[in-house]
């Protein structure tokens, strides 16, 4: 064997058999460097971090290299999909691609190799430990900003082979279509958004039909496509194999709407909208406090659970990406401002499209407005491996007996819990909702703390 390719053996070899701990990463850095120094030739397998939250795996969803091509720090390689967010991973290294590892749909593996990136020239250490670093800080990971209206700047920053193929592939010219990426990059939203125009477009200016069908069909096609489409199907179908006992139920939130009337403009001069979420999500949490078995995480291997002091409540997002679920944490530690606070900050960063892998991880207990669209009862998913989500549906006047048998106007709140009945019981489930209920209905007892 040559010894240049000893040496990318080795340095493979040195890539697969890192770790995370910390005298694992400082034992293998050293003998890394030293070959590296030796051989003066840098190839380096560029690996997929741990982003915690035991997402183990990820799809490829597009990759903005390809071998051949120079790549700089901080320049985009791929984009890729958990089941709970997708991920722009970008360049540590300045460089020419060699090998890219996965094909597009693939599933990666976390820790995997993604790409070989041969170094420009011999690179200084920092840049050899980033890579180290990759593998323990998940907060490197980026999350596609949002796109802004910006110019391309040159052909070359224009667009990605993906976003070049599907324009190819519906004979659209890219410089025609409006850049919403970074540095005037062509995004595929902006092809497909342009191909929605000149849908809508040739309808008006009567332009020939098979043209429309055509890009309809090609968009509804791109659209399916849509990974986090493919990872919610398999995220929600293994939810389905966990028996969920839901249990139903309607609280009169007529305080809390005089409340919160009350206090609204207070917050809004501090900057911050208040909903009804910040209470709905105190309540669960001093309900919590009474019932911790239920703000746990199942194993189903050891088939225990490990009960939570945090309470970091996950919850049902809308964003333009679809649907996201990152959470608040320490909600025990907040008052109905601070969560305010906090969800404000999530609502903002999820318009978006940025949200932290910090605040998408770690979550302990759902939950699901989709009261804001409409609704009553819906029966919603668990988000395994928590054990409990509720769901809210639309507040609605309604005719009820008052304790005197009159029927008055009352403001009326459905919810849905959904319990993974393998740990949880009907009786704990109904014991909960009855203390959560008694905190949305009577909201200062949560200004109190009791
Ligand atoms: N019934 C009636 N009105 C409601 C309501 C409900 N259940 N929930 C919220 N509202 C009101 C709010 O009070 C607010 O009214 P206002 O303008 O008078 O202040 C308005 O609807 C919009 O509220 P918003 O700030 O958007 O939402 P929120 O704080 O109540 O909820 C999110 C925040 C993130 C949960 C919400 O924006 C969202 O994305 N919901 C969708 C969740 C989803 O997709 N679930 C399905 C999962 S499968």
């Amino acid at each position: 064997m040559a010894l240049r390719d000893r040496s990318i053996n080795m340095i493979r070899d040195y890539s697969s058999s890192s770790n995370i701990s910390g005298n694992g990463i400082s034992m293998h850095r050293g003998r890394f460097i030293s070959m590296t120094s030796l051989m003066q030739k840098n190839l380096v397998g560029f690996k997929l971090a741990d982003i915690g939250e035991g997402i183990r795996e990820v799809t490829m969803k597009e990759w903005f290299v390809e071998p051949g091509d120079k790549v700089s720090q901080f320049d985009k390689i791929c984009e890729v999909q958990s089941d709970k967010a997708s991920a722009t991973i970008t360049s540590r290294y300045d460089g020419v691609v060699r090998t890219l590892y996965y094909k597009v749909d693939e599933t990666c593996l976390v820790g995997s190799t993604l790409v070989d990136i041969e170094l420009e020239e011999q690179q200084d250490d920092p840049a050899q430990n980033k890579e180290v670093k990759s593998m323990i800080e998940p907060s490197e990971i980026e999350i596609a900003s949002l796109p802004k209206e910006l110019k391309s700047l040159n052909e070359k920053a224009l667009s990605t082979p993906a976003v070049r193929k599907i324009a190819k592939e519906n004979n659209v010219n890219l410089a025609d279509v409006p850049a919403s990426g970074k540095d005037g990059r062509v995004l595929k939203e902006d092809v497909l958004a342009y191909l929605v125009k000149i849908a809508n477009k040739t309808e008006t200016e009567e332009v020939s039909v098979a043209k429309v069908d055509q890009s309809i069909e090609q968009l509804s096609k791109a659209l399916s496509s849509k990974k986090y489409v493919k990872h919610m199907w398999k995220s929600m179908t293994q939810s389905l194999a966990i028996p969920h006992f839901v249990y139903s139920d309607e609280c009169d939130v007529s305080k809390l709407i005089k409340l919160r009337n009350q206090v609204k403009e207070a917050f809004n001069k501090q900057g911050l909208g208040l909903s009804y979420m910040p209470f709905f999500i105190k309540a669960i949490s001093q309900a919590l406090l009474q019932f911790p078995i239920l703000n746990a995480l199942i194993n189903t291997e050891t088939e225990s659970l490990d009960i939570k002091q945090e309470h970091n409540i996950s919850l049902a997002m809308d964003t333009p990406d679809g649907l996201i679920v990152p959470n608040i944490k320490n909600v025990q530690k907040l008052n109905i401002f601070e969560i305010t606070k906090e969800l404000n900050r999530l609502q903002e960063l999820g318009k978006k499209s940025s949200i932290s892998p910090t605040d998408l991880t770690g979550g302990t207990f759902s939950i699901s407005n989709i009261g804001i669209i409409g609704g009553t009862y819906t029966k919603p998913i668990i988000l395994a491996p928590q054990i409990v989500i509720g769901a809210f549906g639309k507040i609605q006047k309604l005719p009820r007996f008052d304790e005197h048998n009159n029927v008055i106007a009352t403001n009326i709140l459905t919810v849905s819990w959904a319990a993974d009945h393998r740990v949880v019981d009907g009786v704990t489930i109904a014991k909960f909702s009855n203390l959560w209920k008694h905190y949305v209905e009577n909201p200062s007892f949560l200004l109190i703390g009791i």
